[in-house]
């Protein structure tokens, strides 16, 4: 694994502690007295998704879910549920937790399997956008940052399983057909 050099930082970790409180604070407002489910999409958004939980001043419940359609940088384009969540969702207001939006068609495909389940009420979540290839439209009711076209890393994102421990997210070099 390729080292990444501090000038591909594209959101330090300061900045992204300093945005996931900004989001907590505003879903805690919205859903004061409520009870929601945090519906993390693994793998991607499981170090957002135990920042976020800390900073919000809510009783919350947690279930994960995952899809599957990256292999390397490239979307399949099919997306397919390789994880369903185990808490019952008819009645419950969701929050999914996403990583990133780039086509849209994870966001698109959960919501439609989600709202199959009669849940109360579904709201998204996502720490990135990239909203510059997108094949289907998506509604980010919870937007921590709009990225750069760029596949990123860090932060629980990886390339090929790699990287999701550091602090930072880091843009891959462009050159060399991604390799870093
Ligand atoms: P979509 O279905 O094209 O919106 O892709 C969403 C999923 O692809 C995200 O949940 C990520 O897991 C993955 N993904 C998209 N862009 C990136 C990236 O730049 N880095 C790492 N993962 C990405
Ligand atoms: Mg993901």
């Amino acid at each position: 694994m390729a080292r990444l050099s501090e000038t591909q930082i594209v959101f330090p970790h300061s900045e992204i502690s300093r945005r996931v409180v900004e989001l907590a604070h505003d879903i805690s407002l919205d859903y004061q007295g409520c009870h929601p489910v945090l519906l993390g999409v693994l793998k991607g958004s499981f170090v957002f998704l135990a920042d976020l939980i800390r900073h919000l001043g809510l009783e919350v419940k947690i279930d994960f879910v995952r899809l599957s359609s990256y292999s390397g940088q490239v979307s399949s384009g099919k997306v397919s549920l390789l994880y369903r969540p185990q808490i019952a969702l008819k009645g419950e207001d969701i929050i999914v937790v996403e990583d990133i939006i780039d086509s849209g068609l994870t966001a698109a495909t959960l919501t439609r399997y989600l709202r199959e389940n009669n849940p109360a009420s579904i709201r998204l979540c996502a720490l990135v956008d990239k909203p510059w290839h997108r094949s289907t439209s998506v509604v980010i009711d919870y937007l921590g940052f709009t990225a750069p076209d760029r596949f990123l890393v860090g932060y629980g994102l990886d390339y090929n399983e790699d990287y999701r421990h550091l602090p930072d997210i880091y843009a891959l070099a462009e050159d060399n057909n991604g390799k870093l």
